[in-house]
C-alpha cells in the first residue's frame, strides 16, 4: 500500500469512530433526559417537543450509517446491505431532515445561523433525495456523486461538534462562533466534496 493510500485510510477510520462517538453521545438525553443533557436547546420543548425528539434520536443513525455505506469493500461484499442501508439511510434523512427544518426556523440563535441549519437541512434533503433517485434508476455514477455530497452534509454533525469545543478552547464568544459554526459546519464539507469530485479520480468520471 501506497503512503498516500495509507493516509486515506488512516483518515477514513478517523472520519468512521468520528461518526460513531458522535451518534453514541447525541443519546445521552435518554439517560439524563433533554433539560440536563442538552439544556440549552430545553427551551424547543414546550413547542417542539416532537420535532426536537424525532430530530435528536433519529439523525444520529444517519450518520452511524455513513461508515457503512461508504465502505468499499462492504459494499461489493454485501450488496444488499448497501441497498437496505441506503433506503434506511435516505428514510431517516427524510424523517430528521424535516424536523431540524422547524427548529432551524424556530431557533433563538439568530437569524443568521436559523439561516445556516435552515439551508443546510433543505440541500440535505435535496441532496439525499436526488441520490435516492439516482441509485432507484441505476446511475450509478451519479447515485456515488450525490451520496458523496450528502454524506458530506451528514457529516456536519462531526465538524459542528469539532468546532464548537475548538471555539471554547479559543476563548470565543458562544453566540458568535455558534452563528459561524451553523455555516462553517457545512459549506466547507461541500466545497471539499466538490473538490474530490472535480479530482483526477476515475470512479468520479463517467468513462465513454
Ligand atoms: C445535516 C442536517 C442537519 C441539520 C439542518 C440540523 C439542524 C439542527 C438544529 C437546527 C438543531 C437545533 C439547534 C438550535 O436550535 O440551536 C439541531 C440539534 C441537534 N442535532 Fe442536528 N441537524 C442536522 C444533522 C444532524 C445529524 C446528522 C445529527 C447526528 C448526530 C444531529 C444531531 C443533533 C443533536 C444531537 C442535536 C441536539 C443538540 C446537540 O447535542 O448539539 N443533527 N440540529
Amino acid at each position: 500500500m501506497s503512503k498516500g493510500s495509507r493516509s486515506v485510510t488512516v483518515l477514513a477510520w478517523m472520519a468512521a469512530i468520528l461518526c460513531i462517538l458522535v451518534a453514541l453521545v447525541s443519546y445521552r438525553f435518554l439517560l439524563l433526559g433533554v433539560p440536563t443533557s442538552m439544556e440549552f436547546l430545553a427551551y424547543h420543548l414546550p413547542g417542539n417537543r416532537w420535532f426536537l425528539h424525532a430530530h435528536i434520536a433519529v439523525a444520529p443513525l444517519t450518520l452511524a450509517l455513513l461508515p457503512v455505506q461508504l465502505s468499499s469493500r462492504l459494499r461489493k461484499r454485501y450488496p444488499r446491505l448497501h441497498r437496505w442501508g441506503g433506503r434506511i439511510y435516505v428514510l431517516l434523512i427524510m424523517l430528521s431532515g424535516v424536523a431540524a427544518l422547524q427548529l432551524a426556523t424556530t431557533t433563538q440563535s439568530g437569524p443568521v445561523a436559523a439561516a445556516g441549519f435552515a439551508l443546510l437541512g433543505v440541500i440535505w434533503l435535496i441532496v439525499t433525495g436526488l441520490g435516492f433517485w439516482t441509485g432507484w434508476k441505476r446511475d450509478l455514477l451519479l447515485h456515488r456523486r450525490w451520496m458523496i455530497r450528502s454524506a458530506a452534509l451528514t457529516f456536519a454533525a462531526v465538524t459542528l461538534r469539532i468546532y464548537l469545543p475548538l471555539s471554547m478552547v479559543f476563548g470565543l464568544p458562544f453566540d458568535p462562533a455558534y452563528t459561524a459554526i451553523a455555516w462553517l459546519s457545512w459549506v466547507p464539507n461541500l466545497i471539499a466534496a466538490e473538490i474530490y469530485l472535480r479530482s483526477g479520480n476515475r470512479m468520479n468520471q463517467r468513462v465513454t
